[in-house]
């Protein structure tokens, strides 16, 4: 699956945004050139903006920026004829407050779609009725003056939180989901997804007295609580098994990766469901929590790995627009270890815009910036990470013919851009391309199973997935330094390397890997 941040993949209008039609004219690009197997496509829908159409105001149109329905109904279409399939982000925890479901609940206390939403009393001394917290920032609940309640926001005061323990509410969003399902569209991604069930007693959350964050990267404020009540109730479970249910009306059966951030593998596994009828699959990001270390990657991989119940199919990403630029992160060598292991581990693996260029994360004048959560805690800011895809070294980067993209071109755009990596065969980009060609024709990697190799050195990660017919071995040297690597038994190719001269060359009983290195076998 290939992410498209879509207000920076490609602009065909001269906005300076990315645009629907910008995905069709590339569709070849992520096909052939690539040679990715899904695209999930962020937001397109009606939205004020206020977290860049994460706060949706109509749930079955396309905003007019980004094209219209008969444009998205190309691109579904383009994308069925070049074998891709197509993922779409449902944002099912809270709309707009300009959603007319919101506007209308909160007009007065008895109208009927006041439960539509999550309305409470204060506190006798005025204070909100519980300690929970945005995550963006502040306390999640916003007063409203005019009915004298407040309402609840885990995200922005303009994302307020849909009541998904009211069943009209259910079957209102399950309906959205179908207007897109008709449309053909393979699956969903499930935006916040362990969110829309919270303790029905709304307790206070106790204090994070670790200090140390709970997710993988800090949260600001956020971090200051055990998030253990607004969020991720077990009742989330039923609601899961009746969504996987509407997306198997469909023929074949729809899937749903969902957003979640859990790091215990047993809660992780749970999403799928007892009988593997909730998520398709939970979103794995353990490799952005992970120290870089081997004994850190394979502790992920094989604790996953031992969790998952029987006929679960894992995930692996790491990118997001979320999150810091995976290059910034790990650096040269690190990024394509990375490449390696996210496309030779057993499941299926996200890769995120312009990640198979290796961009950095772009430094963003205070005047540019627009990530409402860079505003109030400018560390956490995520416009880094979402600038315009670099398809060219013009001064644009090829994104748009407008002077001023919505966001800065990354300033590393000259270096690391389409045309000038499919022109040069060291790339990152002929890195990524080689790994998904191989990783396309060999069962073993898509579909075999996985065992990790011991004993190997302690800086070095080694793994086999097999096939009936195929035997696969994947070596990662994590060391600053040669290390020799004997597995009994090994015999192939090197068939992918990161040092792409090692390519070609016959392996018999001990591998040989430079400082850095990441190998294929075949
Ligand atoms: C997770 C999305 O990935 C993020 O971009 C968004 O801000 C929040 N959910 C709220 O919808």
């Amino acid at each position: 699956m290939y992410e498209i941040y879509l207000r920076s993949f490609k602009d065909t209008t001269g906005t300076g945004l990315g645009d629907l039609q910008g995905i069709i004219d590339k569709m070849d690009y992520l096909s052939d050139t690539l040679g990715v197997d899904a695209i999930w496509i962020t937001p397109f829908y009606p939205s004020p903006m206020a977290d860049f159409g994460y706060d949706v105001s109509d749930y079955r149109d396309v905003h007019p920026l980004f094209g219209d329905l008969a444009t998205f109904d190309r691109l579904v279409a383009r994308a069925h004829e070049a074998g891709l399939k197509v993922i779409i982000d449902f944002v099912p925890n809270h709309s707009s407050d300009q959603h007319p479901w919101f506007i209308e609940s909160r007009s007065s206390r008895d109208n009927p779609r006041r439960d539509w939403y999550v309305w409470r009393d204060p506190k006798p001394d005025g204070s909100p009725p519980n300690n929970w917290l945005s995550v963006f920032g502040g306390s999640a609940w916003e007063w409203d003056e005019r009915t004298g309640q407040y309402y609840l926001h885990s995200f922005l005061k303009e994302q307020p939180d849909l009541n998904w323990r009211n069943p009209a509410v259910r079957a209102a969003m399950f309906d959205n989901m179908r207007f897109w399902l008709d449309r053909h569209v393979d699956g969903v991604r499930i935006d916040a997804a362990q969110f829309v069930m919270k303790d029905p007693a709304e307790r206070d959350n106790p204090p994070n007295v670790t200090g140390l964050p709970q997710a993988h990267k800090p949260m600001g404020a956020y971090d200051a609580q055990v998030h253990l009540y607004d969020k991720g109730h077990a009742d989330v479970h039923q609601l899961y098994r009746e969504l996987r249910a509407v997306l198997n009306e469909y023929e074949p059966p729809r899937m749903a990766l969902g957003e979640v951030h859990i790091f215990d593998w047993t809660e992780l596994a749970s999403y799928y469901g007892r009988d593997l009828d909730e998520l398709s699959m939970p979103t794995n990001f353990g490799l952005l929590k992970a120290p870089w270390t081997a004994a850190g990657i394979r502790a992920v991989v094989d604790g996953l790995e031992a969790a998952l119940p029987a006929g679960a199919w894992p995930n692996y990403l790491l990118g997001s627009h979320d999150d810091r630029r995976l290059a910034t992160r790990l650096g040269e060598h690190g990024s394509r270890q990375a490449a390696v292991l996210l496309l030779t581990l057993r499941g299926s693996p996200t890769l995120y815009y312009g990640d198979e260029l290796g961009m950095r994360e772009a430094e963003i004048p205070p005047d540019r910036r627009q990530d409402p959560w860079g505003m109030t805690e400018p560390t956490l800011g995520r416009d880094g990470c979402r600038t315009p895809m670099q398809w060219s070294p013009d001064p644009t980067a090829g994104f748009t013919s407008a002077r001023a993209p919505w966001l800065p071109v990354g300033s590393d755009h000259a270096l690391r851009n389409v045309e000038s990596q499919l022109a040069d065969p060291d790339s990152h980009l002929n890195l990524y391309r080689r790994l998904l060609r191989l990783r396309r024709r060999s069962p073993a990697l898509r579909i075999g199973s996985y065992r990790a190799v011991d004993p190997v050195p302690p800086e070095c990660f080694v793994f086999e997935r097999s096939s009936e017919a195929e035997r696969v071995l994947v070596a990662v040297n994590l060391a600053d330094a040669p290390l020799s690597v004997v597995v009994a038994g090994c015999a192939g190719t090197i068939a992918v390397s990161t040092k792409r001269m090692h390519e070609g060359k016959a392996v018999e009983g001990a591998l040989q890997l430079a400082p850095h290195e990441a190998v294929v076998v075949v």
